[in-house]
């Protein structure tokens, strides 16, 4: 990669945009006549075995004329017994969208608005650029080679880190969209630097509990300065529900909490966490379907012509040439999938790993439309 090819800065801070997401809005559907139950949803990457049968236990017990407890004492108890780590290393959230949020909030808010900077190794999810431009960052893209294997120039982006000393540096692992994973020791040394040069490093493992082959990160945080952001929206199939965490030393936990409002967790969404964590085998359950239908899509997929780009993590990048012509015509057919044209891949779009007969039904589609 040559030097030139990190964009140094963005500078955006008179112009927030919200980030795009993948899911389906209802106006989109609508508009084409279609109902939220005639379509099958490829472009958010959630566990394919749905939510587990225990997650409403108890729910119809809970007063909902009471607010929720506004620190989340059982879910975090929960949590810390699942993990093996203390109480006092996690807040729950939200979704962890809400966690990126009172990072940069609790982050950038005490600092000068000219002086404000984050790192973001991308393309990846929009949060990071969304809620840092929120708070009028200058953000340092540190933007992978855009073709496969869609690696990052280490040595540049130390030395972008030790010459712009951000406060906060994103890097998703597994990454969305790429599904690149990064090892034990890229991680442990980024960490390093970005430590040396002041910042915090945020680890954004939303999709750790897909990869197959996983190192833990969780010792990091107690010997580093990093952060673990995990989702439950996307390991129990929570997403309507919105339930993520981060794991942090309790002085960084102290910082961000101040900026969340209390009960932004509520009372089903806190019982079910404490459910869906009782369930032992339900991860290893997924991973193992989401195993079986990301070689069977990669099969497919690859039998049709299509690149396939192998991801780490329970969705696939796939290389069609014009994604957003391949999003419409498969919308069309009642099939959302992710357009990866907003992460600056045109050619690009994701499949999230759905149950098996849903990924039968997305190749039968796609071989009539490359056929047409
Ligand atoms: C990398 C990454 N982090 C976080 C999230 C948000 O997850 P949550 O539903 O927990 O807010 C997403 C959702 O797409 C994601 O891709």
């Amino acid at each position: 990669m040559s030097e030139s090819s990190y964009k140094e800065f963005r500078l955006s801070k008179n112009n927030p945009i919200r980030p795009i997401h993948g899911s389906i809005k209802l106006s989109e559907l609508r508009a084409l006549g279609l109902a939220y139950e005639d379509v099958l949803d490829f472009s958010t990457n959630i566990n394919p075995l749905g939510s587990p049968e225990s997650v409403f236990d108890g729910v119809e017990d809970i007063d909902l004329s009471k607010y929720p407890d506004p620190e989340c004492l059982h879910l975090h108890e929960m949590i810390s017994k699942h993990l093996d780590i203390d109480t006092s290393f996690i807040l729950a959230g939200n979704g962890s969208t809400e966690i990126i949020h009172l990072f940069t909030r609790a982050y950038f808010e005490s600092i000068s608005e000219n002086s404000r900077t984050c790192a973001i190794f991308g393309p990846t999810y929009g949060e990071y650029r969304g809620a840092s431009e929120l708070m009028g960052v200058s953000i340092l893209n540190l933007t992978a080679n855009l073709i496969p294997p869609f690696d990052w120039d280490w040595s540049e982006a130390y030395s972008l880190i030790a010459k712009h000393k951000p406060a906060l540096v994103f890097l998703c692992n597994p990454n969305n969209p790429t599904g690149v994973y990064l090892d034990e020791s890229h991680i442990s040394n980024l960490a390093s630097v970005v430590s040396e040069n002041n910042g915090l490093l945020i680890v954004d493992e939303a999709y750790i509990n897909f990869v197959e082959d996983r190192w833990d990160a969780i010792h990091l945080v107690r010997d580093k300065n990093i952060a673990l952001l995990r989702s439950m929206t996307k390991d129990y199939s929570l997403t309507g529900i919105r339930l993520g965490y981060v794991l942090a030393t309790p002085d960084i936990i102290e910082k961000i909490s101040i900026y969340q409002p209390d009960w932004s967790v509520n009372s089903i969404a806190q019982q079910a966490g404490i459910n869906v964590l009782q369930n032992k085998n339900y991860l290893q359950h997924a991973r193992d379907v989401v195993k079986k239908n990301k070689a069977y899509l990669t099969s497919e997929l690859t039998s049709l012509n299509f690149q396939v780009h192998v991801s780490q993590a329970n969705f696939l990048l796939l290389r069609t040439g014009n994604a957003g012509s391949w999003r419409n015509r498969l919308l069309q057919k009642g099939i959302v999938v992710r357009d990866c044209t907003s992460f600056g891949l045109p050619d690009y779009i994701r499949i999230g790993i759905r149950p098996f007969s849903e990924c039968r039904q997305l190749v039968n589609t796609m071989m009539e439309l490359v056929e047409v």
